[in-house]
Parts: structure tokens; C-alpha cells; sequence
């Protein structure tokens, strides 16, 4: 299997960029400490698919969300990656085809996906590189 190096340095806090892994559409995402706080202040167990932002990030990276930007629903690559794209109600993401809705730690907040959007197996190989696979 192939693994994909991606430069993460010019993401800024707020920012998130549409990239891809093994032909499927991924995001990577710099949280601002607002939006940390937003996901930690939900409590995972009241959620669909129950996971902290801690389970979903690395250690002392916890700023650094990265994940498949694949609806779990039917598919659809979900908004909120790219400049002025409607992040949705929750400030994550939102898939436009029937209305789910992630919130800044990529989980399903509202709507039909069952799951939270899926973090793939990574590794920092520097604070500025992110290799995926
Ligand atoms: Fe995203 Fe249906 S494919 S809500």
C-alpha cells in the first residue's frame, strides 16, 4: 500500500485543505483553540459514533484533524475544506447531498451518516509533514 507525504506548513489556525489519499478525497484541518474547545466540550458519550477529539488526533497535536473527506452516509465529499465553504451548523463540515453535519472534531452531529467521518492510519514525520498510509 502507498503512503502519501503531504507539507502541512502553510495551513493556518482556521484553515483546512482539501488533499488526497489513495484516490479518495482527504482533509486536513487546523484547529483554532475555539474550535478544540468546541469539540471538547461535548461529551463523546452523548454522541452517535462516541469518540473525544483526543481519540481522533495525535498527542500534542491535537490541533491537527485529519480525515477521509468521504461522507459516511452515500459518499459525498462534505463542504467546509476549502475558503468560504459552508462548514455547516457544528463548524466542521457539511455534506450538502442529504444534510449531515460534522463538528470541528470531524464527528456526525446531525443528519443521516452513521459515523464519524474516518481518520486514516498517520504519522508526524516533522512538525511540517504529515505522512498518511
Ligand atoms: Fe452525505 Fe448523504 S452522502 S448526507
Amino acid at each position: 500500500a502507498s503512503t502519501t507525504e503531504i507539507d502541512i506548513s502553510a495551513i493556518q489556525p482556521g484553515q483546512a485543505i482539501k488533499t488526497s489519499f489513495r484516490k479518495q478525497p482527504l482533509f486536513v484541518r487546523n484547529l483554532t483553540p475555539a474550535e478544540i474547545a468546541s469539540a471538547d466540550g461535548v461529551a463523546a458519550s452523548s454522541l452517535r459514533d462516541p469518540q473525544s477529539l483526543d481519540e481522533r488526533t495525535k498527542p500534542g497535536k491535537k490541533n491537527w484533524l485529519i480525515t477521509l473527506g468521504v461522507c459516511t452516509h452515500l459518499g459525498c465529499v462534505p463542504l467546509g475544506a476549502g475558503e468560504g465553504e459552508n462548514k455547516g451548523p457544528f463548524g466542521g463540515y457539511f455534506c450538502p447531498c442529504h444534510g449531515s453535519a460534522y463538528d470541528t472534531a470531524g464527528r456526525i452531529r446531525q443528519g443521516p451518516a452513521p459515523t464519524n467521518l474516518a481518520v486514516p492510519d498517520y504519522v508526524f514525520t516533522s512538525d511540517t509533514v504529515v505522512t498518511v498510509g
